[in-house]
């Protein structure tokens, strides 16, 4: 069943995060359902502009349809990640998305809320739901590449501001993560002062946690004895800060890099132990396996494991 994300947010707040996880192609859509219904949890399915090109728009949304009919009892949300505005219209107007994400944050402040604004009216038009972003996190994806000297935490009273001005239905807010494997430098964590502070400003209202892989070291370590070049010194989000940032109102965690280096170590080491082979279902099934185990692991650590039933009912009206 495909729902709005602002649907699921009312039922989390507080009380959960719901995994947001972007895919690319087939192993990761049959994984992503595979360990969501396992560790039963709903969950976001996240589209980035780079996945759209990579795997083609149409194929994408063939991928989520066939995979919704072979799994009806999952709950989720289809979502357009880091979208720009002339994106967000393209994916209201294709009636498929429930939810779309403009980020417009490394535009000026009353930029941002006049196009966030008018993607909202837009989509609210057709029910579906707007994540924007105000602060700006560091880090490199496909589309976009901010150095640390530009990256920005958000500031709460902008972040009220921009709430009230914009009537997006959830705020991505730069509290100390950002993109890719290299994130923090020794011991640092996530800014839960300044988080608490947009909280006390925006009370109940679903804020988002962007860049929230945490590189596990032993992925990166078992890459690296397969091949790889990863930096040993990479660092992300610790998994038992989400249980903390949680009652301070973030309701949805994007996660892309870490299923990246299960894919990576997966590939590596199935090449490395049997460098004769040749037929990518071999590894391709043990991916599909391994990414599944590692989503119902992170759904874990969110606490939207075992809320399926629950979602469930709340959002048929029965409980
Ligand atoms: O935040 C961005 C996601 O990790 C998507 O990355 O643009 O390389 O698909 P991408
Ligand atoms: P990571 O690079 O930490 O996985 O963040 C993903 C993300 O924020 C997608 O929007
Ligand atoms: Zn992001």
């Amino acid at each position: 069943m495909i729902v709005t994300t602002a649907d699921l947010f009312k039922i989390a707040y507080g009380k959960f995060a719901i995994g947001a996880y972007n895919i690319n192609n087939m192993e990761q859509c049959i994984g992503l359902f595979q360990g969501n219904l396992e560790s039963k949890a709903p969950f976001i399915i996240q589209i980035s502009k780079g996945a759209r090109e990579y795997a083609r728009v149409k194929m994408l949304e063939g991928l989520i349809r066939a995979a919704e009919e072979l799994w009806p009892e999952a709950i989720f949300a289809v979502h357009l990640d880091h979208g720009d505005e002339e994106t967000c219209y393209d994916c209201i107007d294709s009636g498929f998305y429930s939810s779309v994400m403009i980020d417009a944050s490394h535009l000026p402040f009353e930029e941002n809320v006049a196009i966030t604004r008018r993607v909202v009216e837009r989509a609210h038009a057709k029910g579906i739901s707007v994540e924007a972003e105000l602060g700006m996190l560091g880090g490199v994806e496909e589309h976009v590449k901010v150095d640390e000297k530009h990256a920005m935490l958000t500031d709460p009273d902008e972040a009220a501001e921009f709430v009230r001005r914009t009537g997006c239905d959830s705020l991505a807010v730069a509290i100390g993560t950002s993109h890719g494997a290299y994130k923090f430098k020794g011991t640092q964590s996530l800014h839960f002062d300044r988080l608490s502070e947009i909280q006390r400003r925006l009370p109940g209202f679903p804020l988002v946690m962007h860049g929230s892989s945490s590189v596990p070291r032993e992925e990166v370590e078992r890459i690296n004895a397969a091949g790889g070049a990863l930096d040993p010194s990479a660092r992300g989000v610790d998994e038992d800060e989400f249980a903390k940032a949680v009652p301070l109102g973030v309701t949805k965690v994007n996660i892309d890099t870490d299923g990246r280096l299960v894919w990576t170590r997966v590939h590596r080491e199935y090449f490395r132990d049997q460098p004769a082979k040749f037929d990518f279902r071999g590894p391709g099934k043990i991916f599909m396996a391994e990414y599944a185990k590692f989503i119902a692991h992170k759904n874990q650590k969110l606490g939207s494991a075992g809320r399926l039933e629950e979602v469930r009912a709340a959002l048929t009206g029965k409980s």
